[in-house]
């Protein structure tokens, strides 16, 4: 059976790697997204042209030849939309505008032009799963009776008890705190409750309800016309819930983002028999909904790319959400979260692999984003520090930076040849670690909020980055002020203090990018190479040799010319924590 023809709700065995046909995971035609490496731009923190301190969309456009300089093919913005900004934009009141503090839609019209001109794709973040409660359609339903067609738009329950006093059932929000709001009716009494599984000023859309649906097409539509290449899907895995909404409890304490995998963050094998996806993830009728979106993708030219954010797991029932008349690609967390040893990388990659040829998809690779501790700081944690918690002054395990920075280095230069697609998060490209002296008064993650500190959140990955090492704000804008305050020793960091400097980790990743390119890795293979021992992840992807040494001791390098190396090499030996990629001398 192939993945293809699997029913939504069975998740079949990945195939045995012999019976894989190699042509499943190179490019077709011209489907750029199947190899293409996709840098994320968080359009708070990347560059602000007013100065007020938020980033921009004219910053983003002043800074766009640098992106096409370190030479990525494609830039992913991170909401843009109206929005109150409860959770950075992830809040939408209006989908098909932009939001004032981000610029104008003439801004983001510029914008994509300009990153068209230098051949860089625009792909939109799209957050369906929820609205803000400022939106109109929230605000509709808030004003409308119980029952009414207002409310059916959303997930309006009344609660148990005499007095409907107690929630519908007993999830937990990601944010921490339930996932449940009371409504205060207009006369002063107290109402009805609805979902949120982020913030309270997030309420869930019903997905059931085909109005809703329709709504969505609109919005697509709206900006694959304005030309955007496509869409990154926010929360694709949580649109549908099990009927009835059942109570659950997750296995271990807290909610995150994910059901099964997340409950032990081992790559690819947390068995759906044994530990079930909650009810509000993983849902099999999701994939109705992609099918439908998926064909108005198809109505446009050129090959737009959906990209579903779906934190579920094993890797095989991930690749659900990317058959053929799915979407085109899925994050690849358990990659993301795989341990720096050289076994689980092995199982991760070659996993990642087979599921996704199983359903003729790319696999994706993926270190960093706006939601973990960017892996120049986790790859070297000593302590658990589950998605979402974030690290901070209080936390165990505090990374060493010089053992977190030589790790990403090499992880890095590991991920980008590997076949596929790979996702860059901004100012991972110049080996920034995760901020985590942030103090208390200036965090704004909801999740610091609502767990009352009890968890630090996301704010320490997204800092606003650094351009200049000598200017206000770094080069981030001409004012110096930055919404969230960025450390006082980051000037080693910027763009200019890296420029042209052999071995800084921005030449590095230039590097990478342009061998990627040039030898074709993200449309060939990996043939595995085992003469290295068991620290060792080592493969072939055509005419270059990748190995990664993750144990303490210097391997012995073999013949071969080094094109590219995360550290200095000496003496022809591979030290720890290092990659190097080799041609055939
Ligand atoms: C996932 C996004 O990546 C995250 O930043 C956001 O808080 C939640 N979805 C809610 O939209």
């Amino acid at each position: 059976m192939t993945l293809e023809s699997a029913p939504d709700s069975v998740v079949p065995a990945a195939p045995e790697r012999a019976e894989l046909p190699k042509a499943m995971i190179t490019a077709t035609g011209d489907e750029w997204w199947r190899s293409a490496v996709i840098y994320q731009i968080y359009p708070r923190s990347f560059a602000d042209s007013d100065g007020n301190g938020i980033g921009d969309l004219k910053g983003i456009t002043h800074r766009l030849p640098a992106l096409a300089e370190l030479g990525v093919d494609a830039i992913w913005l991170s909401p843009f939309f109206k929005s109150p900004q409860k959770d950075a934009g992830y809040d939408v009141a209006d989908y098909c505008d932009v939001d004032p503090l981000f610029g104008t839609l003439d801004d983001f019209d510029q914008l994509l032009e300009a990153a068209h001109g230098l051949g860089l794709k625009v792909i939109a973040d799209m957050v369906p799963n929820h609205t803000s409660d400022q939106h109109v359609w929230f605000q509709a339903a808030l004003a409308a009776p119980e029952g009414s067609p207002e409310r059916d738009r959303y997930m309006f329950r009344d609660g148990k008890g005499p007095n409907g006093d107690i929630m519908p059932n007993n999830w937990e929000s990601v944010f921490g705190g339930p996932m449940w709001e009371r409504v205060i009716n207009p006369d002063g009494s107290k109402g009805q409750w609805y979902l949120h599984i982020f913030d309270k000023s997030q309420p869930d859309l019903n997905w059931e309800n085909p109005w809703v649906r329709e709504q969505f097409f609109g919005i697509l539509r709206f900006w694959l016309d304005r030309g955007v290449d496509g869409f990154r899907v926010d929360v694709a895995h949580g649109m549908i819930k099990e009927a009835g909404l059942p109570d659950y409890t997750p296995p271990e304490e807290g909610a995150s983002m994910g059901g099964a995998a997340a409950t032990d963050l081992i790559p690819g094998i947390a068995d759906p028999e044994v530990v079930p996806d909650p009810p509000y993830w993983g849902q099999p009728g999701v994939h109705e909904i992609w099918r439908g979106w998926h064909e108005v993708l198809a109505e446009y030219e050129g090959d737009r790319v959906l990209c579903a954010e779906a934190w579920v797991d094993p890797l095989t029932k991930v690749a659900l959400w990317v058959r053929p008349d799915e979407m085109s690609q899925a994050f690849n967390f358990a990659y993301m979260f795989t341990d720096w040893k050289a076994k689980p990388l092995r199982r991760v990659i070659q996993e990642s692999i087979d599921a996704f040829a199983g359903v003729g998809a790319p696999s994706t690779w993926v270190l960093s984003n706006h939601d973990v501790v960017r892996h120049a700081s986790r790859l070297a944690l000593t302590a658990d520090s589950p998605q979402g918690a974030g690290i901070g002054p209080n936390s165990p395990g505090k990374p060493d930076p010089a053992v977190g920075l030589r790790r990403a280095r090499a992880a890095t230069s590991l991920m980008l040849a590997l076949p596929g697609s790979s996702y860059l998060y901004q100012g991972e490209e110049l080996g920034l670690p995760e901020d985590m002296e942030l103090p208390d008064s200036a965090r704004q993650d909801p999740t610091w909020f609502r767990t009352n500190g009890e968890k630090y959140g996301r704010d320490g990955c997204r800092v606003p980055i650094p351009w200049e090492a000598n200017s206000p704000a770094y080069g981030f804008n001409d004012s110096g002020k930055s919404w969230l305050p960025q450390p006082k020793d980051w000037a080693p960091y910027a763009r200019d203090a890296q420029e042209g400097v052999p071995g800084s980790t921005l030449e590095m990743y230039k590097a990478a990018l342009s061998l990627r390119s040039v030898h074709g890795l993200g449309t060939g293979s990996v043939e595995w190479v085992t003469d290295y021992g068991k620290k060792v992840v080592a493969f072939r992807n055509g005419d270059v040799t990748v190995i990664t040494n993750l144990g303490k001791v210097a391997v012995e390098l073999p013949v071969g010319e080094i094109v590219l190396s995360s550290e200095e090499i000496v003496g022809g030996a591979l030290p720890t924590d290092t990659t190097v990629w080799l041609l055939p001398s």
